[in-house]
């Protein structure tokens, strides 16, 4: 009888999660619940300050008090050459400040103590006194003539500028603008914001000297890369590190960077020879660790009268912080900020982005999103929309004429990405349909008649997912691919280990059905296992939705190489040659004979005990693999909003969301991961920002500022699926965990617009909190940047 794939958990299946096995029952294993013997605390006194010369540091008082170990400072850390770190973006970042602090919660001093109270207390204690210099908290002030440079101790930096990078072809766009009917501008500013995992950042360092042995567990969503910089800078041999990630309480792009803290521990764990454990608070999580976008965004689209679009011009600056340390492994200055307009067919266009340094936490990581395309679909939808406005188009319409169409794939975007396969309009008219679009100008005429405002948002893009391929993407010079290991024991079950790192995302559900699915091993018979640097393959970890798009693909690969060792198994244990063997899932038989065959299960067995003459034993295999292409999932969401005038106040009536990330692996799974997605795009859009005051001082460092989403506020979501396999995986499958999060935001900020488009405005700087829609509202003017300190136009 044919296995069932979805009945042994195969692809398709919609399998719960195992590692909710744990999770739910409260015995998850995260780096705060490990506890070794004779264990010390490390506590990181920060800076109060956001720009300032250190002129002294006294830690006499705190090394005095009783259950301290070890007191570090920037000079003890200069002594090992460790006091500066190289970033991710070929940039340089303080470990413990030595000259000056750059930024407010800045690492200044740790203290390594009995327990965690006492370092914190000895904190404290610790004197320092500063010289107060002029704060920068944007990219305006930076730019200033006669502003201060904050980047002094680098040889050969002029003023505050990160970059300058520019992409396209001017001279065809600059055409294209000359002969174009209609020129639509937008100017915007996408605030800055934080991932904000429920679990924050720690490590638990354990240097051995009788072994030479150095063991981390950390909160990382790329261990490997640790143990590759571990080696690096502090120059132990590599074998002797062991990187081990335990249980993930949500990564988002945050715990891809290296931190000072995870440094500091190390070297504390090495000079105490006791394990030292750092585990951040919330407040020097949310205010030190990689913050995600601070991008002002400036742009004009070119078009024909009759809605064809003809060119673009995008304009960006964004805010870097003290250090260029964005989680950005491409030769792409801003991330992939031109896989803009990815989904449209755009003859020619041109970006020009400049980077600075402020005196704000570094980071611009990767918030759920492949580098900086959040900001771009952000930037390429409220440019549609807007200039879909001014052709005086309906914006499906616009959308629809200037969409790529299903083949004309492979399309080179006006960027040069190459985008492979998809069904933009076939999204488009689902999101529509379930939206009631035909219907919506007389349910805004009715609502008018109650003095509600009602708009409709759409969002469609097509972004790239699954870094590498190892032409384009490389971490510090290594490429990027992923991998996964395979060992099937003689009874047939099955250990899988790969180099990403589930983070909340399901990966020992998901993977094992990848093999299922290969093999008709039931996935309940496969343990995954990863986030340990001694047992799993080289890999490059887990963001920018690339597990399922790299590691997916070589899990699928690995599999493979195993069946094609089990066939020699059946062959052999058939008594027939290998080409008469045929296979069906979970099991060989001979051709012409369907009835004649032999599971794999019984080939695992042979393997061990009953191998042909001259075939090495065992089954197992590992598979490297290095994507051709990105993958490119699209998405359509569409949001349907009411505003109070009176308030400014707006709720969301309906939400849309049609999703094509190719083949899914367990459609519950991806559900979750869209759901999720939307929750953080509402909260971008309605709630969430850090901003910095003239001093310096950030606004959004804590939750009573931060703004997270409950289910209370929280709007439900219709999902739909389309499925447009991805020519190049070789399951068919595109990445999804991070496609609502980012083109979630247009969706509801287009929808806010488009109710006050009779009003005079044009646009409200996320977030539009009902102060700012009032505003909009009463005043009939566009609402742009943050308050305190606004910059840009
Ligand atoms: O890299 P990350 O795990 O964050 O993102 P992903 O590769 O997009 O996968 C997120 C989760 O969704 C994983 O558990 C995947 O296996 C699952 N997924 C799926 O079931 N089908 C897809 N086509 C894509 C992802």
């Amino acid at each position: 009888m044919r296995l069932d794939e979805v009945k042994i958990g195969g692809m398709g299946a919609s399998r719960r999660r195992v590692e909710d096995n744990r999770f739910i029952r409260g015995k998850g294993n995260y780096v705060d619940d490990i506890v070794l013997p004779g264990m010390l605390h490390m506590e990181i006194l920060r800076s109060p300050l956001a720009h300032a010369r250190i002129k002294s540091i006294d830690t006499s008082a705190a090394w005095d008090m009783p259950g301290v170990r070890l007191v570090l400072t920037g000079e003890m850390m200069a002594a090992r050459n460790l006091a500066w770190m190289p970033t991710l973006s070929y940039d340089t970042a303080a470990v413990l400040a030595t000259d000056k602090v750059r930024f407010q919660g800045q690492e200044v001093c740790a203290v390594i103590a009995d327990d965690p109270y006492i370092a914190k207390d000895a904190c404290g204690k610790i004197i320092v006194e500063y010289e107060v210099l002029p704060p920068i908290v944007n990219p305006v002030q930076a730019a200033a003539p006669d502003a201060i440079q904050i980047r002094d101790d680098k040889a050969g930096q002029v003023g505050n500028k990160v970059f300058d990078w520019e992409i396209g072809d001017k001279a065809r766009t600059d055409k294209a603008f000359a002969d174009a009917d209609v020129v639509s501008k937008i100017e915007l500013h996408y605030p800055r914001t934080h991932p904000s995992p429920m679990e924050t950042c720690g490590s638990l360092a354990d240097y051995d000297r009788a072994t030479g042995k150095l063991t981390v567990y950390m909160t990382s969503q790329a261990p490997h890369i640790v143990r590759a910089a571990v080696a690096m800078v502090a120059e132990l041999p590599e074998q002797n590190i062991r990187i081990v990630t335990p249980d993930i309480g949500g990564g988002f792009g945050n715990k891809v960077p290296i931190y000072p803290g995870y440094v500091i521990a190390i070297l504390a764990s090495i000079l105490t020879e006791k394990p030292v454990k750092w585990i951040e608070d919330k407040t020097g999580n949310l205010t030190s660790t990689g913050f995600g976008r601070d991008v002002y965004l400036k742009g004009e689209m070119a078009m024909r009268k009759d809605g064809k679009i003809l060119g673009v011009r995008m304009n960006t600056i964004s805010d870097h912080g003290a250090f260029f340390a964005d989680a950005q492994p491409s030769k792409f200055k801003i991330g992939l900020m031109h896989s803009a307009f990815a989904a449209y067919d755009i003859p020619t266009a041109h970006m020009f982005a400049t980077g600075y340094y402020t005196n704000k936490a570094p980071g611009g990581v990767a918030y759920r999103c492949s580098f900086r395309v959040t900001e771009a679909m952000f930037f390429q939808e409220r440019m549609v929309q807007a200039a879909a406005d001014d052709l005086g188009m309906d914006q499906a319409e616009f959308r629809r004429i200037n969409f790529v169409k299903d083949e004309q794939h492979p399309h080179r975007t006006a960027f040069g990405f190459l985008t492979d396969s998809g069904q933009y309009e076939k999204c488009l008219d689902i999101g529509l349909e379930a939206i009631g679009y035909k219907n919506f100008a007389a349910e805004k005429a009715e609502a008018a008649k109650r003095g509600r405002l009602l708009g409709i948002g759409i969002s469609t893009m097509t972004e790239p997912l699954g870094a590498g391929n190892s032409r384009e993407y490389d971490i510090l010079g290594i490429k990027m691919f992923d991998s996964a290991e395979l060992r099937i024991h003689m009874s047939g079950k099955a250990l899988l280990r790969t180099g990403s790192r589930g983070q909340g995302t399901g990966h020992e559900t998901t993977w094992a059905q990848i093999v299922a699915h290969e093999l008709g091993i039931p996935a309940d018979d496969i343990l995954v296992e990863e986030g340990d640097t001694d047992t799993a393959p080289f890999g490059m970890g887990t963001y920018a939705s690339r597990s399922t798009p790299v590691a997916g693909a070589a899990i699928a690969m690995v599999a493979r190489k195993v069946r094609a060792k089990a066939r020699k198994l059946a062959a052999h244990l058939l008594e027939v040659s290998e080409e008469d063997i045929e296979w069906e899932l979970g099991r060989f038989y001979v051709r012409g004979n369907q009835e004649r065959g032999v599971t794999i299960q019984e080939c695992a067995m042979a393997a061990y005990s009953n191998m042909p003459d001259g075939m090495e034993p065992g089954l197992e295999n590992v598979a490297y693999y290095d994507p051709p292409n990105l993958t490119w999932p699209f998405a359509c969401y569409i949001a349907k909003v009411e505003i109070d005038p009176e308030t400014g106040v707006w709720d969301v009536l309906q939400f849309v969301a049609v999703d094509d990330c190719g083949v899914r692996i367990n459609p519950m799974i991806v559900e979750g991961q869209i759901m999720g997605g939307l929750t953080e795009a509402y909260a971008m859009a309605n709630m969430q920002y850090q901003t910095y005051d003239e001093e310096g001082n950030i606004i959004g460092g804590n939750y009573m500022d931060f703004l997270l989403p409950t289910a209370w506020e929280t709007p439900g979501f219709e999902l739909y699926e389309v499925v447009t396999p991805c020519p190049h995986h070789p399951i068919g499958a595109k990445g999804v965990g991070e496609c609502a999060t980012v083109g979630g935001p247009a969706a509801f900020v287009n929808a806010v617009m488009d109710a006050l488009k009779d009003k005079g405005v044009r646009n409200i700087d996320m977030p539009l909190m009902p102060n700012r829609v009032y505003e909009a509202l009463t005043t009939g003017k566009d609402v742009y940047g943050m308050p305190p300190v606004r910059s840009g136009n």
